[in-house]
């Protein structure tokens, strides 16, 4: 296991309470409602785990390591029963429509190829189950805060763990094929500008019914 990976294990549970602050109040919301068997893309040292409802059977996909205790050990404070996978959102082996709904925060800025993460959220969707994001993403061209993501790119990512902070997450999201998906934009209430602005929302897996 990689300094690198233990130091970002380290950083998010340091970084944990701020988070909570800033975004808190929308993941309770989107993620409370959440039954069933739910599939957490990411989901680091169990930063979401206090926002689920109960009998929710999590399957936690996380490729660092470095996480799992701390996940693990999270999941046992909360009372959350816990399956973790290590896998990259990219390519996960779990059969196709084994989630209910599908969990996704802070996570996409992060990962290779956003594309093939969306191809695996609806891969394991069961027809008409749920993908919940909250990401933050690039400003729009022009702007000041867009101009400081292009600055800090490099730093920024090698210091968060790959993480782009002015990625167009959005365009990804709306081309995935969901139906119902309904996009928040906002301005995260904080003074870390490369972050502030962000999504968050829902979408739904296609059905019969509704194609
Ligand atoms: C900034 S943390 C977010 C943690 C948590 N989801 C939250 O809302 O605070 C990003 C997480 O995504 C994970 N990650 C990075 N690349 C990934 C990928 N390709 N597939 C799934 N998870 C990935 C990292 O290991 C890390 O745990």
């Amino acid at each position: 296991m990689s300094a690198r990976k233990r130091f970002n294990a380290w950083l998010l549970g340091v970084l944990d309470g701020w988070f909570h602050r800033m975004v808190g109040e929308r993941k309770a919301a989107l993620l409370g409602g959440l039954r069933g068997t739910v599939v957490e893309l990411g989901p680091g040292a169990g930063a979401n785990l206090r926002y689920y409802g109960p009998g929710v059977r999590l399957i936690a996909v996380e490729p660092s390591a470095a996480m799992h205790d701390r996940l693990r050990a999270e999941a046992a404070r909360r009372g959350v029963s816990i399956e973790v996978v290590r896998a990259f959102g990219e390519a996960v082996d779990l059969p196709d429509g084994r989630a209910d709904a599908v969990v996704g925060t802070l996570v996409l800025c992060s990962v290779r190829d956003p594309a093939a993460v969306l191809a695996t959220v609806r891969r394991l969707l069961r027809p008409g189950g749920r993908f919940v994001f909250l990401e933050h993403v690039a400003a729009p061209s022009g702007t000041p805060i867009r101009w400081l993501q292009a600055a800090l790119h490099g730093p920024w990512r090698a210091v968060f763990d790959g993480c782009h902070p002015d990625r167009e997450t959005w365009t990804v999201i709306e081309r995935a094929g969901f139906v119902d998906l309904h996009l928040e934009r906002y301005d995260a209430p904080t003074l870390a500008w490369p972050i502030r602005p962000q999504i968050a929302g829902y979408a739904t897996a296609p059905t019969r019914d509704n194609p």
